[in-house]
């Protein structure tokens, strides 16, 4: 009986042990989340996080901890695109380019391929200081093989050539070269990840270089709406990465498999504890805390609706040079 209850708990410990995953590091202020962009301002340190939501949200922080604090919007008039959802900006990525913040949004409404990825530029980064500057000539319309949305911008190391990889749903993760400066689509999408089952559901993605491998996460599942479509077992947000030593591609998971032709995909960080649908992430080189994967999760004992998600982040670890979150 004792060897047995013995026997049982190893059981669980182990299987515990495998699915085990930290806890979200800590967070004070306002910490409601969305697809976040989280970037450090090099003059001072400062923290700066934006959202997905009406004109972009901004907060501000003195450490990645918080407190963070709404500082207002970053784009007040909405988009000068001239689409369906260009009061409704979504999945920010700010990236410093020349000495000149970039932010690329995204102009869509839900399910819909009629989208655009647009940009707007600020010396700081501040609420008032951003301008718009309108389409990236990134887009997408009913019949396309992708949707122009969730934009990450990536540097070549060798070539210095820019590029946006960015969606989707529909045929899945593309990227496109983009012009010198970085604001100005040069070239076709092609297509760098697929998943061939359900319903093809990854996005969000974000490339993020080191030791000359590229290494592109995506968000895949169901984002949003677990108040009133719960999915089912498994299918909610969860973020995966695979890897490449060129930009474009191939990337292939941990496990040599094809992300392109063979639906892979490892797995970064899923639903553990209290944290339910972990995704629309990005990954942020800090000076103090070193590699910070960070996203947005359901917080159980909050609440499951949109309006209730959480700001999240871990730091990486690597092992073999693959990302694991500690
Ligand atoms: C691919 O899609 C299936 C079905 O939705 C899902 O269970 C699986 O986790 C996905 N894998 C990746 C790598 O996105």
């Amino acid at each position: 009986m004792k060897f047995l209850y013995c026997l049982l708990q190893a059981v669980v410990v182990f299987a515990a042990g495998a699915v085990a995953q930290a806890n979200p590091g800590a967070c004070s202020g306002h910490c409601w989340s969305h697809d976040p962009s989280v970037i450090r301002r090099a003059s001072d340190g400062a923290y700066f996080r934006f959202e997905t939501g009406s004109l972009i949200g901004i907060w501000k922080a003195p450490d990645l901890t918080g407190p963070w604090e709404y500082q207002g919007p970053a784009i007040p008039a909405g988009s000068i695109i001239d689409l369906p959802g260009n009061d409704d900006l979504w999945a920010p990525d700010v990236r410093l380019v020349d000495g000149t913040y970039i932010m690329y949004y995204t102009v869509s409404t839900f399910g819909v391929q009629n989208s655009a990825i647009g940009y707007a530029t600020s010396p700081d980064m501040e609420a008032g200081s951003w301008t718009d500057r309108g389409h990236t000539g990134i887009s997408s319309r009913e019949g396309d093989d992708f949707n122009a949305i969730d934009a990450s911008l990536m540097r070549d190391i060798s070539t210095s050539a820019y590029s946006v990889t960015f969606g989707s749903f529909w045929g899945g993760i593309f990227q496109i070269p983009m012009e010198g400066d970085a604001t100005t689509a040069a070239g076709q999408p092609f297509n760098i990840a697929h998943n061939s089952t359900g319903a093809n559901a990854i996005e969000g993605p974000f490339v993020h270089e080191r030791d000359g491998w590229y290494y592109l996460f995506f968000s895949s599942g169901q984002c949003c709406g677990y108040d009133t479509d719960f999915p089912a077992p498994g299918e909610e947000y969860k973020i995966y990465v695979c890897r490449s030593r060129s930009v474009g591609g191939p990337y292939v998971d941990r496990n040599g498999v094809s992300c392109l032709t063979g639906n892979g995909g490892t797995l970064v960080l899923g639903s553990h504890g209290f944290v339910f649908g972990p995704g629309g992430q990005g990954v942020l080189s800090d000076p103090s805390y070193g590699t910070v994967l960070y996203y947005h999760y359901a917080h159980t004992d909050i609440g499951i609706r949109d309006a209730d998600y959480q700001f999240g982040w871990n730091t990486l670890s690597w092992n073999d040079g693959w990302p694991t979150v500690s």
